[in-house]
C-alpha cells in the first residue's frame, strides 16, 4: 500500500491521525479503527497517512433540489480516491426552501450548528460541501468558516429550463406571475399548478437567478468553488466532471492547507457583492453573505452592499431581472464570464486566492461572455447602477431595496407623481404577519388604493421565527383587475429571490424586538425618498414617542424547542441573522476535541 505520509505531512500531522493513529491512547485508536472497518476501510488504509475527506451530503428526498448530489457523490469519491484521499459521506440537516415550515431560514443556523459539530468532532481533514437549494449554500459555508478546515463547494446545478406553452417558465418567478393571473381570473387553480410544475423539468435547484443560483454563484465568486462550477445544469455531463475534479482538488487543498480564511478575505467578499449586482442576484444574498463573513471573521456590514455594489451594472439577462434561465446562462459562460467582464472594467480585485489554488486573475485569464444576449459587457449593460439601496429612517435602521427590479412602469406610477421621480408619499396599510395579510387584504374596509404602501411586520428572525419570505405582497384583487399589479411594499421579513417585486425588505431591527415598524399604524402617512435613501413615518415626534412608550413586546409562541433556542440567540437580518454567540468561535479546528473514552 502506498504510504502517503510524505505527501500530506508537509503541514504536520493530519487531524484524522489523532483518531486513527494515536499510540498515546491505543484503546481509543483501536475503537476507531475496528468500527471504521465496517465502512470497508482497512486499518492499514486508515493509517497510511491519506487525508480523510468528508462529503457533506445535502441531498435527500426532503431536499429534492439537491437530490442530484446523491448521484454525484460517486464522482466526488472517485476524484478523492484518485488524488489519494479517503472519502466519507455524511448527511446534513435537510434544508428545503419550499418544503420546510415555517421556513428553511429557521433551519439554516441549525444545519450550520450540526455541520460545525460534525467537522469538529469527527476524523476529517477536509470537506466537500454539496450545495444547491437556497440555504444549503450559506449554511455550509458558515460551518466551514467556523471550523476553517480546507473546504470546497460543489453546486448541484440548476434544473433544465422550464417551458409553458412555448415560453420560458422560470422557478418561482412563474408562481408570482400566476398568482396575479389567478387573482385577475385569467387562469384557474389547475392551470396555476400546471404552470408551476412546468417550471421544474429535471433534477437541480431553481433555474432562475433566485437565491439558489445566486448563492452558488457567490460561493464561486468568493473563490470557494472551482471556476465554472455554479452554472452547469444538474443533468449535464459537465456536472459529473465537475464533481470528479472537485473531489480531486480538495485532497490537494488539504496538502496545501488552503483553508476558508485564506480564500474568504474582505476583498473576496467585496468581489462577491459586485458579482451579486451584476447577476441581478437575490435579496437573500446580503444576510447570507453577512453571516458567512461574520463566521470567518471578516468585517462586513450592510452599508458595504450599497457602497461597493450599488453602482455596478446589471450584466446578466436572467429572470427575475431579465428574460433567460440557467441553460442559456451556462452556455454564455456562467460566473467566470460575468467575472471576466467585471474584471476587464477593473471592478474586481483579481489578486485574491481561490479554491483552484490560483488567483482569481489567473482563473479568469482570457475569459469573456460567449453570448452577449445573456451576459452583457460593462460598456453595454442591461442597466446601470443596479445594486441594492440601503434605506433608513424612523421605521428601521436599515432595509434593502433591489434596484435592478424597479420597472419603468413602477417608477412612472409611484415615483414620478410629484415631479420627483425618486420620491413618494402615501398612506400606510399595516399587516401583522402573513395570516393577517391574507385574511384582510380584500376587505373593502381597508380601502386599499394606488396611493397606499403595504407594510408587513412580525416577520423577522425573532418574530416569525426565522424570517419569512412574504414582503412581496400583491395588491387586492380589485386593484389587480384595474391593472395595478404592484404596490410598494415594506417589511421586516424577506422575499423570494425569484420575485420581481421592488420591495423594501429585511428591515432591521424587526418589529418583534421593538424596531420602528412596531409603532406604525394603519392610515399613517409615509414618505419614501430614494435620493436621500430614507423611508419615514410622518408622525409627530411626541406622538411617535408616546407610541414607543406604550408598546409592549409581543408574546412569542414557540412550537418546537429549536424555535425557542433560536429566538433566544438569533440576531437581526442586517447582521446576517446569525446565532450571535456562535460568531466568537473561529478557526476551531485548532482545538482538538477530547477523546470519547
Ligand atoms: Fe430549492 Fe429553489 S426551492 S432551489
Ligand atoms: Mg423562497
Amino acid at each position: 500500500m502506498t504510504d502517503y505520509r510524505d505527501k500530506f505531512r508537509a503541514n504536520g500531522k493530519l487531524r484524522s491521525e489523532e483518531w486513527f493513529n494515536n499510540p498515546n491512547n491505543p484503546a481509543m485508536t483501536a475503537l476507531y479503527l475496528e468500527r471504521y472497518q465496517n465502512n470497508g476501510f482497512t486499518p492499514q488504509e486508515l493509517q497510511s497517512g491519506r487525508p480523510v475527506i468528508g462529503i457533506a451530503q445535502s441531498g435527500s428526498e426532503l431536499t429534492p433540489c439537491n437530490k442530484i448530489h446523491l448521484f454525484l457523490a460517486d464522482r466526488i469519491k472517485a476524484g478523492i480516491r484518485d488524488a489519494g484521499g479517503i472519502p466519507i459521506e455524511f448527511p446534513i440537516h435537510p434544508l428545503h426552501e419550499n418544503g420546510k415550515r415555517p421556513t428553511a431560514a429557521l433551519d439554516r443556523n441549525l444545519a450550520y450548528l450540526g455541520l460545525v459539530e460534525i467537522l469538529h468532532g469527527y476524523p476529517l481533514d477536509g470537506v466537500v460541501l454539496t450545495t444547491g437549494c437556497d440555504k444549503t449554500t450559506p449554511a455550509m459555508l458558515m460551518g466551514a468558516a467556523t471550523m476553517d478546515l480546507p473546504a470546497i463547494a460543489l453546486s448541484g446545478g440548476p434544473m433544465l429550463d422550464g417551458w409553458w406553452k412555448g415560453e420560458l417558465a422560470g422557478s418561482g418567478t412563474i408562481i408570482w406571475e400566476s398568482r396575479r393571473l389567478l387573482a385577475e381570473g385569467v387562469i384557474d387553480y389547475d392551470e396555476f399548478i400546471s404552470r408551476a410544475c412546468a417550471s421544474a423539468p429535471s433534477l437541480g435547484h431553481c433555474n432562475t437567478m433566485g437565491t439558489a443560483s445566486t448563492m452558488n454563484a457567490l460561493a464561486e465568486a468568493l473563490g470557494m468553488s472551482l471556476p465554472g462550477c455554479a452554472a452547469i445544469p444538474a443533468p449535464f455531463r459537465e456536472r459529473m466532471g465537475m464533481a470528479y475534479e472537485t473531489g480531486k482538488r480538495i485532497v490537494d487543498m488539504v496538502h496545501e492547507d488552503l483553508t476558508p480564511s485564506k480564500i474568504m478575505t474582505r476583498d473576496a467578499f467585496l468581489n462577491a457583492i459586485r458579482v451579486a449586482t451584476a447577476l441581478g442576484g437575490s435579496t437573500n444574498a446580503p444576510p447570507h453573505i453577512q453571516a458567512i463573513a461574520r463566521h470567518v471573521g471578516v468585517e462586513l456590514n450592510i452599508q458595504d452592499w450599497q457602497d461597493f455594489g450599488f453602482d455596478v451594472p446589471l450584466l446578466v439577462n436572467m429572470q427575475p431581472a431579465g428574460e433567460f434561465l440557467g441553460e442559456r446562462f451556462f452556455r454564455a459562460g456562467g460566473v467566470p464570464a460575468v467575472m471576466g467582464e467585471l474584471a476587464r472594467a477593473d471592478l474586481l480585485n483579481t489578486d485574491v486566492m481561490t479554491a483552484s489554488g490560483k488567483s482569481l486573475g489567473e482563473n479568469l485569464e482570457g475569459i469573456r461572455s460567449a453570448d452577449t444576449a445573456v451576459i452583457r459587457s460593462v460598456a453595454d449593460p442591461m442597466r446601470e447602477n443596479a445594486g441594492f439601496l440601503v434605506l433608513s429612517g424612523n421605521l428601521f435602521d436599515s432595509a434593502l431595496m433591489k434596484s435592478s427590479v424597479i420597472s419603468k412602469d413602477f417608477r412612472k406610477r409611484f415615483l414620478s407623481r410629484k415631479g420627483d421621480e425618486n420620491a413618494l408619499e402615501a398612506r400606510a396599510i399595516v399587516f401583522d404577519g402573513p395570516e393577517h395579510y391574507h385574511a384582510m387584504l380584500n376587505d373593502p374596509d381597508l380601502n386599499v388604493d394606488e396611493n397606499c404602501v403595504l407594510f408587513i411586520r412580525g416577520t423577522g428572525c425573532v418574530g416569525f421565527p426565522g424570517s419569512a419570505e412574504v414582503v412581496n405582497m400583491q395588491p387586492p384583487d380589485a386593484l389587480i383587475k384595474q391593472g395595478i399589479t404592484h404596490l410598494p411594499t415594506v417589511g421586516d421579513g424577506r422575499q423570494s429571490g425569484t420575485s420581481e417585486s421592488p420591495s423594501i425588505l429585511n428591515a432591521s431591527p424587526e418589529s418583534a424586538v421593538g424596531g420602528g415598524l412596531a409603532y406604525l399604524q394603519n392610515g399613517d402617512r409615509v414618505r419614501l425618498d430614494l435620493n436621500a435613501r430614507t423611508l419615514n413615518a410622518m408622525v409627530a415626534p411626541d406622538e411617535w414617542q408616546r407610541r414607543i412608550a406604550d408598546w409592549t413586546a409581543p408574546v412569542l409562541e414557540h412550537q418546537t424547542p429549536w424555535e425557542e433556542l433560536y429566538r433566544e440567540k438569533v440576531g437581526q437580518l442586517a447582521d446576517g441573522g446569525c446565532l450571535d454567540h456562535a460568531t466568537k468561535y473561529q478557526k476551531i479546528r485548532n482545538t482538538l476535541p477530547r477523546d470519547s473514552h
